[in-house]
């Protein structure tokens, strides 16, 4: 039976990126495999949040977990530091990953650059950190967006090098997996990139009505089209790649025709995308706020979800510790 894991850290609200790009997946995921859905707060601390808002993030992040409709009774829903053996394996993991390659990775330049009086060393091994998440579980399939591409690059790598060290199979090779087999990245309204919290771009499963029409009557756009049949510039792109992700086939086409033809009104798009986004985020946000209010339901989740990891995670340790030497 393949293995599927994935996880989000939680340091906001879900946003529509993280739906599209790995939620969504994980919905299809559970009816079919053996599943595990982590939050991954020990991964947040690389920034360094408040104690208080740990707990109080992790609970906002598990009512929306399950307010998409994560179904503790076919997935193992479980909080990343309720787990320790993770902490082992990244430990074994970090012996054998170079500081040169570690060094390399896009998302540490990027961080490095954001907050450079804080470049720790968990912003560095924060690859090696997530290939421990997935290895722990021997997991085939890991259902992430684009912007992770290069950290399941790593995750594949550090999985071969076990093997290839130890010669033994341990650890099968992660595969990234997206529905549609393309990786998702949903765009910000800000006119390029990507939708992200730390892009202060994103729109929210929780938010309002009035404030997601707000964020999509901001977008950027242009002067419109000047050409029949003419490439839609970024901007432009991206309210289409927000409206094919959220709205029915014949919306989009409407629009996309309209645009062909020259004969758009971005204000009428607008529109449209924010009614069509507040639809689908209107029944989350109302399951999000009524698991929210029951905290003790949401820790008998964690439980139960922490008591399933931890056991598939000791029979990899098991065999881990045996093919490096030490006593299993
Ligand atoms: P995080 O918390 O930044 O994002 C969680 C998931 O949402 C996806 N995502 C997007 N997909 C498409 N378009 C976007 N604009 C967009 N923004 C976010 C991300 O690709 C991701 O799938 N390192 C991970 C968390 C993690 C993890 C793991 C994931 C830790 N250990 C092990 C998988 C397996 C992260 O920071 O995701």
């Amino acid at each position: 039976m393949e293995i599927v894991l994935s996880g989000i850290r939680p340091t906001g609200n879900l946003h529509l990126g993280n739906y599209f790009g790995a939620m969504k997946s994980f919905l299809r995921l559970q009816e079919e495999f053996t599943c595990f859905f982590f939050i991954a707060d020990w991964h947040s601390l690389t920034t360094h949040p408040r104690p208080g808002d740990i707990v109080g993030s992790v609970r906002g992040i598990m009512a929306e977990y399950l307010a998409c409709g994560l179904d503790p009774g076919k997935a193992a829903i479980y909080v990343q530091s309720d787990v320790r053996e993770v902490l082992e394996l990244y430990l074994y993991l970090n012996m054998n990953a170079y500081l040169g390659e570690l060094e390399r990775t896009t998302t540490f330049k990027e961080k490095a650059r954001q907050q450079p009086d804080n470049v720790n060393a968990g912003l560095l091994t924060y690859p090696t950190l997530m290939a421990a998440d997935i290895l722990l579980h021997r997991a085939h399939k890991v259902p992430v967006g684009k912007d992770q591409e290069q950290n399941m690059e790593m995750a594949r790598h550090y999985a071969r090098r076990f093997n290839a060290m130890y010669g033994c199979d341990l650890f099968p090779e992660p595969e990234s997996f997206a529905l549609s087999g393309e990786a998702v990245k949903i765009p910000g309204l800000d006119g390029s990139g990507k939708m992200g919290k730390s892009e202060g771009n994103a729109i929210y499963l929780v938010d309002d009505a009035a404030t997601i029409r707000k964020k999509v009557m901001r977008a950027v756009t242009d002067s419109g089209p000047t050409a029949p049949g003419g490439v839609k510039p970024e901007a432009i792109q991206n309210l289409f790649t927000l409206l094919r992700a959220v709205s029915a086939p014949d919306v989009y086409a409407h629009f996309d025709g309209l645009y062909d033809r020259c004969a758009i009104r971005y204000g009428d798009l607008k529109k449209q995308l924010a009614e069509d986004i507040i639809a689908f985020c209107a029944p989350i946000r109302e399951r999000a706020l009524a698991y929210a209010a029951d905290v003790a339901y949401m820790e008998r989740v964690a439980a139960e979800g922490a008591g399933k990891a931890r056991e598939s995670a000791a029979r990899t340790l098991k065999e881990a510790r045996r093919q490096i030497g030490f006593r299993p």
